[in-house]
Protein backbone atom coordinates (compact mmCIF):
# COMPACT_ATOMS: atom_id res chain seq x y z
CA UNK A 1 0.00 0.00 0.00
CA UNK A 2 1.37 3.29 -0.81
CA UNK A 3 1.25 5.39 2.03
CA UNK A 4 -0.03 9.26 2.25
CA UNK A 5 2.82 12.05 3.63
CA UNK A 6 1.46 14.30 6.34
CA UNK A 7 1.82 18.00 5.40
CA UNK A 8 -0.08 19.11 9.02
CA UNK A 9 -2.03 17.14 11.43
CA UNK A 10 -4.17 15.42 9.45
CA UNK A 11 -3.78 17.55 6.16
CA UNK A 12 -2.12 14.57 4.02
CA UNK A 13 -0.84 14.66 0.54
CA UNK A 14 -2.30 11.49 -0.90
CA UNK A 15 -0.99 12.62 -4.86
CA UNK A 16 1.14 10.68 -7.58
CA UNK A 17 4.22 11.80 -9.48
CA UNK A 18 4.39 11.83 -12.69
CA UNK A 19 7.93 11.01 -13.40
CA UNK A 20 7.57 10.48 -16.97
CA UNK A 21 5.54 13.13 -18.87
CA UNK A 22 7.69 15.01 -21.38
CA UNK A 23 4.92 16.69 -22.74
CA UNK A 24 1.88 18.42 -21.16
CA UNK A 25 -0.49 19.89 -23.88
CA UNK A 26 2.42 21.10 -25.85
CA UNK A 27 4.41 22.36 -22.86
CA UNK A 28 7.62 20.68 -22.17
CA UNK A 29 8.24 18.89 -19.11
CA UNK A 30 11.54 17.52 -19.16
CA UNK A 31 11.40 17.29 -14.95
CA UNK A 32 7.96 15.36 -15.04
CA UNK A 33 5.20 16.55 -12.96
CA UNK A 34 2.99 15.77 -9.88
CA UNK A 35 -0.66 15.36 -9.07
CA UNK A 36 -1.10 16.78 -5.66
CA UNK A 37 -4.25 15.53 -4.07
CA UNK A 38 -4.71 16.55 0.07
CA UNK A 39 -7.09 14.98 2.22
CA UNK A 40 -8.02 16.78 5.02
CA UNK A 41 -9.23 15.22 8.65
CA UNK A 42 -11.52 16.58 11.14
CA UNK A 43 -15.13 15.32 12.50
CA UNK A 44 -15.61 14.91 8.24
CA UNK A 45 -12.92 14.50 5.95
CA UNK A 46 -12.49 15.96 2.91
CA UNK A 47 -10.68 15.41 -0.20
CA UNK A 48 -9.12 18.36 -2.33
CA UNK A 49 -8.96 17.77 -5.63
CA UNK A 50 -8.19 14.21 -7.66
CA UNK A 51 -4.77 13.50 -10.17
CA UNK A 52 -5.09 12.38 -13.39
CA UNK A 53 -7.38 9.17 -14.20
CA UNK A 54 -4.35 6.97 -15.12
CA UNK A 55 -2.59 7.60 -11.59
CA UNK A 56 -6.31 7.14 -9.51
CA UNK A 57 -5.14 3.74 -8.41
CA UNK A 58 -2.08 5.30 -6.75
CA UNK A 59 -4.51 8.25 -5.39
CA UNK A 60 -6.74 5.99 -3.99
CA UNK A 61 -3.70 3.48 -2.42
CA UNK A 62 -2.62 6.45 -0.21
CA UNK A 63 -6.38 7.60 0.77
CA UNK A 64 -6.76 4.05 1.69
CA UNK A 65 -3.88 4.23 4.48
CA UNK A 66 -5.27 6.88 6.01
CA UNK A 67 -9.31 6.18 5.75
CA UNK A 68 -12.03 3.89 3.71
CA UNK A 69 -12.76 6.22 0.74
CA UNK A 70 -16.77 5.25 1.58
CA UNK A 71 -16.50 7.53 4.52
CA UNK A 72 -15.52 10.94 3.10
CA UNK A 73 -17.69 13.25 3.24
CA UNK A 74 -16.54 16.49 0.92
CA UNK A 75 -14.52 16.51 -2.30
CA UNK A 76 -13.28 20.37 -2.95
CA UNK A 77 -12.93 20.91 -7.01
CA UNK A 78 -10.26 23.80 -6.92
CA UNK A 79 -9.91 23.43 -10.80
CA UNK A 80 -11.68 21.15 -13.13
CA UNK A 81 -8.75 20.73 -15.64
CA UNK A 82 -8.45 16.72 -16.02
CA UNK A 83 -5.09 16.66 -14.65
CA UNK A 84 -7.27 17.18 -11.21
CA UNK A 85 -10.29 16.07 -12.22
CA UNK A 86 -9.65 12.70 -14.08
CA UNK A 87 -9.86 10.68 -11.08
CA UNK A 88 -13.19 12.62 -10.37
CA UNK A 89 -15.90 9.63 -11.42
CA UNK A 90 -13.74 7.13 -10.10
CA UNK A 91 -13.58 8.87 -6.18
CA UNK A 92 -17.38 9.68 -6.90
CA UNK A 93 -18.68 6.30 -7.69
CA UNK A 94 -16.48 4.71 -4.24
CA UNK A 95 -17.34 7.93 -1.70
CA UNK A 96 -21.41 7.07 -2.36
CA UNK A 97 -21.84 10.33 0.52
CA UNK A 98 -19.05 12.53 -0.87
CA UNK A 99 -20.82 15.74 -1.73
CA UNK A 100 -18.60 17.86 -4.50
CA UNK A 101 -17.52 21.80 -3.57
CA UNK A 102 -16.87 24.03 -6.06
CA UNK A 103 -17.22 27.25 -7.13
CA UNK A 104 -20.58 28.43 -9.72
CA UNK A 105 -17.83 28.41 -12.92
CA UNK A 106 -16.99 24.69 -11.68
CA UNK A 107 -20.30 22.99 -10.47
CA UNK A 108 -21.43 24.22 -14.51
CA UNK A 109 -17.63 23.16 -15.84
CA UNK A 110 -18.61 19.64 -14.02
CA UNK A 111 -21.72 19.30 -15.83
CA UNK A 112 -19.98 19.90 -19.57
CA UNK A 113 -17.11 17.47 -17.91
CA UNK A 114 -18.60 14.69 -16.53
CA UNK A 115 -22.75 14.65 -16.66
CA UNK A 116 -22.51 13.07 -13.06
CA UNK A 117 -25.67 13.27 -11.00
CA UNK A 118 -23.76 13.66 -7.65
CA UNK A 119 -24.76 16.17 -5.09
CA UNK A 120 -23.27 19.76 -5.22
CA UNK A 121 -22.63 22.64 -2.50
CA UNK A 122 -21.62 25.81 -4.36
CA UNK A 123 -19.36 27.90 -2.57
CA UNK A 124 -18.61 31.83 -2.98
CA UNK A 125 -15.38 33.72 -2.00
CA UNK A 126 -15.12 33.96 1.91
CA UNK A 127 -17.37 31.38 2.40
CA UNK A 128 -16.28 28.28 4.65
CA UNK A 129 -17.03 24.57 5.57
CA UNK A 130 -16.49 23.36 9.14
CA UNK A 131 -14.98 19.67 9.24
CA UNK A 132 -15.09 20.13 13.12
CA UNK A 133 -11.52 20.64 13.69
CA UNK A 134 -10.77 21.84 10.41
CA UNK A 135 -12.38 24.97 8.76
CA UNK A 136 -11.99 25.35 4.95
CA UNK A 137 -12.66 29.21 3.42
CA UNK A 138 -12.67 29.44 -0.12
CA UNK A 139 -11.33 31.75 -2.81
CA UNK A 140 -12.10 32.58 -6.31
CA UNK A 141 -9.34 32.80 -8.21
CA UNK A 142 -11.46 33.31 -11.74
CA UNK A 143 -9.16 32.60 -14.92
CA UNK A 144 -6.65 31.93 -12.86
CA UNK A 145 -6.13 29.78 -14.53
CA UNK A 146 -9.59 28.93 -15.49
CA UNK A 147 -13.15 30.24 -14.98
CA UNK A 148 -13.91 27.46 -12.35
CA UNK A 149 -10.43 27.88 -10.63
CA UNK A 150 -10.57 28.47 -6.56
CA UNK A 151 -8.15 28.59 -3.97
CA UNK A 152 -9.05 26.26 -0.57
CA UNK A 153 -7.18 27.61 2.86
CA UNK A 154 -7.01 25.43 5.87
CA UNK A 155 -7.55 28.11 8.69
CA UNK A 156 -6.42 26.02 11.79
CA UNK A 157 -3.13 24.77 10.04
CA UNK A 158 -2.85 28.36 7.94
CA UNK A 159 -2.17 26.14 4.98
CA UNK A 160 -3.45 27.47 1.46
CA UNK A 161 -4.26 25.15 -1.58
CA UNK A 162 -3.99 27.10 -4.55
CA UNK A 163 -4.55 24.00 -7.34
CA UNK A 164 -2.21 25.15 -10.23
CA UNK A 165 -0.96 28.37 -8.44
CA UNK A 166 2.67 28.32 -6.82
CA UNK A 167 2.80 25.27 -9.15
CA UNK A 168 5.72 23.57 -10.56
CA UNK A 169 6.27 20.27 -12.98
CA UNK A 170 8.89 18.87 -10.63
CA UNK A 171 8.54 15.35 -9.56
CA UNK A 172 10.54 14.48 -6.97
CA UNK A 173 10.42 11.46 -4.27
CA UNK A 174 10.76 14.48 -2.01
CA UNK A 175 7.31 16.85 -1.30
CA UNK A 176 8.85 19.77 0.33
CA UNK A 177 10.90 22.56 -0.66
CA UNK A 178 13.02 22.21 2.63
CA UNK A 179 13.85 18.70 1.65
CA UNK A 180 15.97 18.94 -1.77
CA UNK A 181 19.54 20.07 -1.82
CA UNK A 182 18.81 23.16 -3.85
CA UNK A 183 15.93 25.08 -4.71
CA UNK A 184 16.95 26.35 -7.73
CA UNK A 185 15.45 23.61 -10.43
CA UNK A 186 12.39 24.24 -8.35
CA UNK A 187 12.24 27.60 -9.13
CA UNK A 188 13.21 27.39 -12.92
CA UNK A 189 10.16 24.86 -13.27
CA UNK A 190 7.95 27.48 -11.13
CA UNK A 191 8.86 30.49 -13.62
CA UNK A 192 8.03 28.38 -16.71
CA UNK A 193 4.83 27.41 -15.42
CA UNK A 194 4.39 31.05 -14.82
CA UNK A 195 5.40 32.08 -18.08
CA UNK A 196 3.54 29.18 -20.14
CA UNK A 197 0.67 29.08 -17.96
CA UNK A 198 -0.36 31.89 -15.98
CA UNK A 199 1.98 35.17 -17.81
CA UNK A 200 -1.86 36.19 -19.79
CA UNK A 201 -3.68 36.36 -16.89
CA UNK A 202 -0.91 38.95 -14.81
CA UNK A 203 -2.94 41.39 -14.02
CA UNK A 204 -5.07 39.27 -11.99
CA UNK A 205 -2.81 38.13 -9.90
CA UNK A 206 -1.60 41.11 -8.02
CA UNK A 207 -5.35 41.81 -7.09
CA UNK A 208 -5.83 38.60 -5.92
CA UNK A 209 -2.94 38.61 -3.53
CA UNK A 210 -4.33 41.69 -1.94
CA UNK A 211 -7.56 39.85 -1.55
CA UNK A 212 -5.92 37.60 0.66
CA UNK A 213 -4.09 39.71 2.43
CA UNK A 214 -7.67 41.63 2.76
CA UNK A 215 -9.21 38.30 3.82
CA UNK A 216 -6.65 37.82 6.92
CA UNK A 217 -5.21 34.70 5.41
CA UNK A 218 -1.84 34.05 6.93
CA UNK A 219 -0.10 31.95 5.03
CA UNK A 220 2.62 29.43 6.68
CA UNK A 221 2.55 26.54 4.01
CA UNK A 222 1.65 26.68 0.58
CA UNK A 223 0.29 23.11 -1.02
CA UNK A 224 -0.10 23.61 -5.00
CA UNK A 225 -1.07 20.64 -7.05
CA UNK A 226 2.07 20.19 -8.85
CA UNK A 227 5.30 20.04 -7.94
CA UNK A 228 6.65 21.00 -4.48
CA UNK A 229 4.98 22.03 -1.51
CA UNK A 230 6.19 24.99 -0.16
CA UNK A 231 6.92 25.26 3.43
CA UNK A 232 10.40 27.17 4.13
CA UNK A 233 10.49 29.83 1.06
CA UNK A 234 6.76 30.84 0.99
CA UNK A 235 8.39 34.40 1.13
CA UNK A 236 9.86 33.43 -1.75
CA UNK A 237 7.69 32.18 -4.44
CA UNK A 238 4.76 34.67 -3.42
CA UNK A 239 7.46 37.86 -4.03
CA UNK A 240 8.28 35.64 -7.44
CA UNK A 241 4.60 35.52 -8.34
CA UNK A 242 4.33 39.28 -7.49
CA UNK A 243 7.64 40.79 -9.97
CA UNK A 244 6.33 37.98 -12.77
CA UNK A 245 3.06 39.35 -12.68
CA UNK A 246 3.91 42.85 -12.88
CA UNK A 247 6.76 42.34 -15.28
CA UNK A 248 9.97 42.56 -13.30
CA UNK A 249 12.77 41.48 -15.49
CA UNK A 250 16.29 41.71 -15.43
CA UNK A 251 19.01 43.64 -17.64
CA UNK A 252 19.13 40.95 -19.66
CA UNK A 253 18.52 40.05 -23.57
CA UNK A 254 17.77 37.71 -25.63
CA UNK A 255 18.68 36.83 -28.80
CA UNK A 256 15.58 34.65 -30.85
CA UNK A 257 16.25 33.52 -33.99
CA UNK A 258 16.09 31.06 -36.91
CA UNK A 259 18.24 30.33 -39.75
CA UNK A 260 18.40 28.85 -43.31
CA UNK A 261 21.53 28.92 -44.71
CA UNK A 262 23.31 30.85 -41.56
CA UNK A 263 22.85 34.35 -42.57
CA UNK A 264 20.40 35.25 -39.58
CA UNK A 265 22.42 33.09 -37.25
CA UNK A 266 25.63 34.80 -38.25
CA UNK A 267 23.90 38.31 -37.52
CA UNK A 268 22.50 37.03 -34.21
CA UNK A 269 26.18 36.45 -32.86
CA UNK A 270 27.52 39.65 -33.67
CA UNK A 271 24.44 41.54 -32.20
CA UNK A 272 25.20 38.94 -29.42
CA UNK A 273 28.98 40.59 -29.54
CA UNK A 274 28.18 43.84 -29.46
CA UNK A 275 25.89 43.45 -26.53
CA UNK A 276 28.61 41.33 -24.72
CA UNK A 277 31.27 44.16 -25.53
CA UNK A 278 29.17 46.55 -24.01
CA UNK A 279 28.31 44.73 -20.70
CA UNK A 280 25.01 43.41 -21.28
CA UNK A 281 23.90 39.64 -20.07
CA UNK A 282 22.82 38.08 -23.45
CA UNK A 283 21.96 34.45 -24.87
CA UNK A 284 21.06 32.87 -27.88
CA UNK A 285 18.25 31.07 -28.76
CA UNK A 286 17.49 29.15 -32.20
CA UNK A 287 13.55 28.52 -32.09
CA UNK A 288 14.35 24.89 -33.68
CA UNK A 289 17.17 24.00 -31.02
CA UNK A 290 14.72 25.29 -27.82
CA UNK A 291 11.62 23.85 -26.88
CA UNK A 292 9.25 27.29 -27.46
CA UNK A 293 8.05 26.62 -23.66
CA UNK A 294 11.48 26.80 -22.46
CA UNK A 295 11.86 30.10 -24.55
CA UNK A 296 8.92 31.42 -22.74
CA UNK A 297 10.70 30.65 -19.49
CA UNK A 298 13.19 33.20 -20.61
CA UNK A 299 11.52 36.09 -22.43
CA UNK A 300 9.86 36.07 -18.61
CA UNK A 301 12.67 37.69 -17.05
CA UNK A 302 14.37 39.23 -19.60
CA UNK A 303 14.05 43.19 -20.51
CA UNK A 304 14.83 42.88 -24.71
CA UNK A 305 13.79 40.31 -26.97
CA UNK A 306 15.60 40.62 -30.45
CA UNK A 307 14.34 38.86 -32.93
CA UNK A 308 15.63 37.47 -36.02
CA UNK A 309 14.43 35.22 -39.09
CA UNK A 310 14.88 35.45 -42.61
CA UNK A 311 11.78 36.18 -45.28
CA UNK A 312 10.74 33.17 -46.61
CA UNK A 313 7.21 33.42 -49.16
CA UNK A 314 7.01 37.31 -48.69
CA UNK A 315 6.85 36.31 -44.62
CA UNK A 316 8.39 35.15 -41.34
CA UNK A 317 10.07 31.71 -41.39
CA UNK A 318 7.30 29.49 -39.72
CA UNK A 319 9.17 28.32 -36.98
CA UNK A 320 9.52 32.42 -35.64
CA UNK A 321 5.95 32.77 -36.31
CA UNK A 322 5.18 30.25 -34.80
CA UNK A 323 6.97 31.15 -31.85
CA UNK A 324 5.29 34.60 -31.77
CA UNK A 325 2.05 33.55 -32.59
CA UNK A 326 2.24 31.54 -29.07
CA UNK A 327 3.91 34.13 -27.16
CA UNK A 328 0.88 37.25 -28.48
CA UNK A 329 -1.12 34.77 -26.41
CA UNK A 330 0.82 35.03 -23.14
CA UNK A 331 0.90 39.09 -23.65
CA UNK A 332 4.34 39.47 -21.95
CA UNK A 333 4.60 42.92 -20.29
CA UNK A 334 6.94 45.29 -20.34
CA UNK A 335 9.51 44.17 -22.54
CA UNK A 336 11.21 45.79 -25.80
CA UNK A 337 12.56 44.92 -28.72
CA UNK A 338 13.89 44.76 -32.18
CA UNK A 339 13.82 42.62 -35.16
CA UNK A 340 16.48 41.68 -37.36
CA UNK A 341 17.11 38.96 -40.52
CA UNK A 342 19.06 37.78 -43.72
CA UNK A 343 16.72 37.91 -46.95
CA UNK A 344 17.11 37.51 -50.94
CA UNK A 345 15.06 40.16 -52.15
CA UNK A 346 11.83 41.48 -50.30
CA UNK A 347 12.88 41.73 -46.58
CA UNK A 348 9.07 41.05 -45.44
CA UNK A 349 9.69 39.43 -42.34
CA UNK A 350 11.08 42.43 -40.62
CA UNK A 351 8.52 44.55 -40.71
CA UNK A 352 6.09 41.27 -40.08
CA UNK A 353 7.96 40.87 -36.79
CA UNK A 354 7.63 44.16 -36.09
CA UNK A 355 3.96 44.10 -36.34
CA UNK A 356 3.75 41.12 -34.72
CA UNK A 357 6.08 43.06 -31.88
CA UNK A 358 3.69 46.07 -31.52
CA UNK A 359 0.45 43.89 -31.55
CA UNK A 360 1.50 42.10 -28.39
CA UNK A 361 2.54 45.62 -26.92
CA UNK A 362 6.64 45.50 -26.99
CA UNK A 363 8.29 48.22 -27.76
CA UNK A 364 10.15 48.74 -30.66
CA UNK A 365 13.37 50.38 -29.88
CA UNK A 366 14.59 51.24 -33.53
CA UNK A 367 13.58 50.12 -37.34
CA UNK A 368 15.02 46.53 -37.51
CA UNK A 369 18.16 45.38 -39.70
CA UNK A 370 18.33 43.57 -42.53
CA UNK A 371 21.18 42.58 -44.61
CA UNK A 372 20.72 40.66 -48.16
CA UNK A 373 21.99 37.44 -48.61
CA UNK A 374 25.26 36.60 -46.49
CA UNK A 375 26.94 39.40 -44.18
CA UNK A 376 29.66 41.06 -45.14
CA UNK A 377 32.31 42.50 -43.06
CA UNK A 378 30.51 46.20 -42.90
CA UNK A 379 26.49 44.59 -41.93
CA UNK A 380 28.38 42.40 -39.24
CA UNK A 381 29.75 45.80 -38.08
CA UNK A 382 25.96 46.89 -38.12
CA UNK A 383 25.07 43.76 -36.23
CA UNK A 384 27.39 44.53 -33.52
CA UNK A 385 26.83 48.06 -33.14
CA UNK A 386 23.15 47.08 -33.07
CA UNK A 387 24.06 45.38 -30.07
CA UNK A 388 25.52 48.01 -28.53
CA UNK A 389 22.89 50.49 -29.56
CA UNK A 390 20.32 48.07 -27.53
CA UNK A 391 22.61 47.58 -24.53
CA UNK A 392 23.34 50.91 -23.86
CA UNK A 393 19.27 51.91 -24.29
CA UNK A 394 19.49 50.38 -20.62
FE1 LIG B 1 -2.85 21.55 -13.52
FE2 LIG B 1 -4.92 23.75 -15.07
O1 LIG B 1 -4.30 22.10 -14.55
Amino acid sequence: MLEAVELKDGVYWVGAVDWNIREFHGYSTTRGTTYNAYLIKGEKTALVDTVKAEFFPEMLSKIESIINPAQIDYLVVNHLEMDHSGGLPQFMGLAPKAQIVATDNGIKGLARHFRGDWPLIKVKSGGELSLGSKTLQFLEAYMLHWPDSMFTYVKEDRLLLPNDGFGQHYASYQRFDDELPSLEPVMEEAAKYFGNILMPLSPLIPPLLKKVGQMGLEIEMIAPSHGIIWRSHVERIIQAYVGWSTGAAENRALIIYDSMWGSTATMAKAISQGMSQAGLENKLLHVRKNHYSDIVKEILTAKILVIGSPTLNEGIFPSVAQLLSYLKGLRPLKKKGVAFGSYGWGGEAIKAIEGEMKAMGIEVLEPGLGVIYVPGDNDLKSCFQLGERIAHSL
